[in-house]
């Protein structure tokens, strides 16, 4: 199993271009199966959640071709084909709860699937009651039967759905499913988060009729096929947060290239009032820490246009090498503070109560062999290595390459000593 080990200190400097989103280019993804003619996706990220997709895709009879781009991303070409097999397996949805999104694009188009119910993971129970009820309401019929979610349906009609919480996939796979709905869909009290809006972009490239993407109501006017198309994966806001705390947290000057800085305003806010000058153009993100330490800030996660659940492990690392206590309020997931034990063998004085993780800052991290949880709790980790005095071994590092592209190389690039380790 690989392992990535990381001998802090470096302060980091230069540039890192951002790859493309995970959290787009999955649900788009999924919507390439209701394409009725060839669709491209240049910008897709080389991570082990699309390696899931592709395969899950493949196996319901999709016609995906794979190529390397120049700038090191992958380019995916979905040629139309007729469908031979409506079911998303526990093997792989337990890997990837994203898997969830075939749901709405094959109860759309081909009236049946079969998707096994993600259950619970590290991070909380995470239900998935919003995407069912909301498919019910658009006409599908919808049973839960031995871990599977069995759905049956003749051509959706659209509706009015009131969503009872905000979930970004439930979004997702409601929009997906209503753009082939019969007649008008709106969806009320709908995630905004820009991922969605990317989605947004690439089924109104293939013909739908949405307007409303990014804000809590989106209104579809459903059609009766869509086209093919060419769309760029949007940047990966997360992954562009990682790279901007591990330069504030090494004092250092990093520029992130080929991203959205509109998509990251609650996260440069909070760099800011960790002490960073922040500077953008209309597609990077220059952070400057002049050398200083950064004073500890308090957030508290919320749906987007709030700061985002998955930046909160990564300013959890920061707090605990910042000056001053710092308070982070996790809103969104119940268990999601699995790399505060990690932080702490590192030295990091973090109490938690509740769903609130405190933080007294120290100077200096020392190294400790520790263990990746989930995707964001393993970049918290690797940021607090690339601070602490030593050897910091990580382990269980498939974690992250479920959702960074190739971070070592980039970290590397910006001056960190970081090598992964068979
Ligand atoms: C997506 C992101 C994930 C991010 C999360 C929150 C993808 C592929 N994943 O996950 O990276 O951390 O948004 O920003 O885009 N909930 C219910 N019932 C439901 C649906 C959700 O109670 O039917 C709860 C969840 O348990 C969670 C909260 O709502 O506590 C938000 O979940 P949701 O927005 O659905 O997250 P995901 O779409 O799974």
């Amino acid at each position: 199993m690989d392992k990535l080990l990381i001998s802090g200190g470096a302060q980091l400097q230069g540039s890192v271009s951002a790859s493309g989103a995970k959290n787009a280019a999955l649900p788009i993804l999924a919507a390439t199966l209701l394409a009725s003619a060839p669709v491209t996706l240049t910008n897709v990220p080389r991570l082990r959640d699309i390696t899931t997709t592709l395969e899950l895709l493949r196996r319901l009879g999709a016609d995906l071709s794979r190529e390397n781009a120049a700038d090191g991303s992958t380019q995916i070409v979905a040629q139309p084909t007729p469908l031979t097999n409506f079911a998303a397996p526990y093997e792989l949805v337990k890997t990837m709860r994203a898997s969830i999104l075939v749901l709405g694009p094959l109860v759309a188009r081909y009236g049946k699937a079969d998707v096994s119910l993600p259950g619970g993971c590290a991070i909380g129970a995470r239900p998935v009651t919003v995407h069912l009820d909301g498919l019910r309401a658009l006409g599908a019929d919808i049973s839960v039967d031995g871990g599977y979610i069995r759905a049956r349906a003749e051509r959706l009609r659209g509706t009015r759905l009131v969503m009872e919480m905000v979930s970004v996939t439930g979004t997702e796979n409601l929009l997906m499913a209503a753009v082939l709905a019969q007649g008008e869909t709106v969806i009320e009290n709908a995630a905004r988060e820009p991922e969605i809006v990317d989605l947004a972009d690439f089924l109104t490239t293939l013909g739908a009729k949405i307007s409303g993407a990014g804000t809590a109501q989106i209104q579809i006017q459903g059609v009766n096929q869509l086209g093919g198309g060419t769309h760029r994966v949007m940047p990966d806001r997360i992954e562009t947060g990682t790279f901007l705390v591990a330069a504030a947290m090494t004092g250092g000057r990093v520029r992130v290239t080929q991203t959205c800085p509109d998509c990251l305003d609650a996260v440069l806010r909070k760099l800011r009032d960790a002490g960073a000058v922040i500077t953008t153009g209309a597609d990077w993100i220059e952070l400057d820490m002049q050398g200083q330490r950064p004073r500890a800030v308090d957030i508290h996660t919320a749906p987007h246009p709030a700061f985002p659940t998955d930046m909160q492990a990564q300013f959890c690392a920061l707090n605990a090498i910042a000056d001053g206590v710092g308070t982070v309020t996790e809103a969104i997931f119940e268990n999601r503070f699995m790399h505060v034990p990690e932080l702490q063998r590192m030295g990091a004085d973090i109490r938690v109560e509740g769903n609130i993780a405190i933080c007294r800052g120290i100077k200096q991290l020392t190294a400790a062999p520790v263990m990746a949880t989930d995707l964001r709790a393993s970049a918290g980790l690797v940021l607090a290595g690339l601070v602490a005095t030593g050897e910091t071994l990580i382990d269980r590092v498939y974690h992250l390459d479920r959702g960074y592209d190739n971070i070592e190389a980039k970290l590397r690039g910006l001056g960190a000593q970081i090598q992964r380790v068979k």
